[in-house]
C-alpha cells in the first residue's frame, strides 16, 4: 500500500502525513510541472478553466514504483465539487491496470461523495477500481479511515 496525494495550500499534505504515521506505509506527493498560482483568486480562475476546457496539466514525473500489492491511497483538496483535474491525469499517464484505490479529498464542505463518480470514471478507463473514502476534514475522520483501510488491507 502506498500513500499518494496531492496538496495546494497543505490541508491534505497534513491528513495524508497523519495516515503515514498511523498506516506506516510509503507516502508520495504529486505535483504539477507549472505550480498553481498561491493567490487564491488566480488559483480560481485556473481551476475554472481547467474544468470548462477539460485541461489535465502535466505532472512531474513519478519516481516511484506503484505497490505490488495493487493498493493506493489517493488524497486531493475538493475543487469546484470534484478532484482536480491534475488527479485525471494522475489516472492517464499512470498504469494502474489493477490497482484498488481508496479516495479520501479535504475540503471546506463537499464530502468524498461529490468527486466518486469522477474518481469511478477515470478508474474505469485506468482498468483500477475505487474502494472506500473518506472526507478526512477532521481527526475523527482521519481515524475512521485509517481503520477502515487498515481493515481492507488484512482482508
Ligand atoms: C480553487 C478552489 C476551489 C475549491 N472548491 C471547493 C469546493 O467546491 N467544495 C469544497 O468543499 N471546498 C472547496 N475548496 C476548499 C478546499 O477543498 C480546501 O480548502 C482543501 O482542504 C484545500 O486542501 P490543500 O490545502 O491540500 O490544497 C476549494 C478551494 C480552492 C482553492
Amino acid at each position: 500500500m502506498i500513500i499518494i496525494y496531492f496538496s495546494q495550500s497543505g490541508t491534505t499534505k497534513a491528513a495524508a502525513e497523519q495516515l503515514h504515521s498511523v498506516l506506516n506505509v510509503p507516502i508520495y506527493q504529486i505535483e504539477p510541472v507549472k505550480a498553481y498560482p498561491a493567490d487564491f483568486s488566480e488559483l480560481a480562475e485556473v481551476t475554472k478553466l481547467e474544468v470548462a476546457k477539460q485541461v489535465q496539466p502535466d505532472l512531474k514525473r513519478m519516481a516511484i514504483d506503484l505497490p505490488e500489492d495493487h493498493k493506493i491511497i489517493l488524497g486531493f483538496p475538493t475543487w469546484r465539487h470534484q478532484p482536480p483535474m491534475l488527479i485525471e491525469r494522475f489516472f492517464a499517464v499512470n498504469d494502474l491496470k489493477g490497482q484498488q484505490i481508496f479516495p479520501f479529498t479535504t475540503s471546506s464542505d463537499d464530502l468524498i461523495g461529490k468527486s466518486l463518480p469522477f474518481l469511478n470514471d477515470w478508474a474505469g478507463q485506468a482498468q483500477a477500481t475505487i474502494g472506500n473514502g473518506g472526507t478526512l476534514n477532521s481527526q475523527t475522520e482521519i481515524e475512521r479511515f485509517a481503520k477502515e483501510v487498515i481493515s481492507v488491507d488484512q482482508d
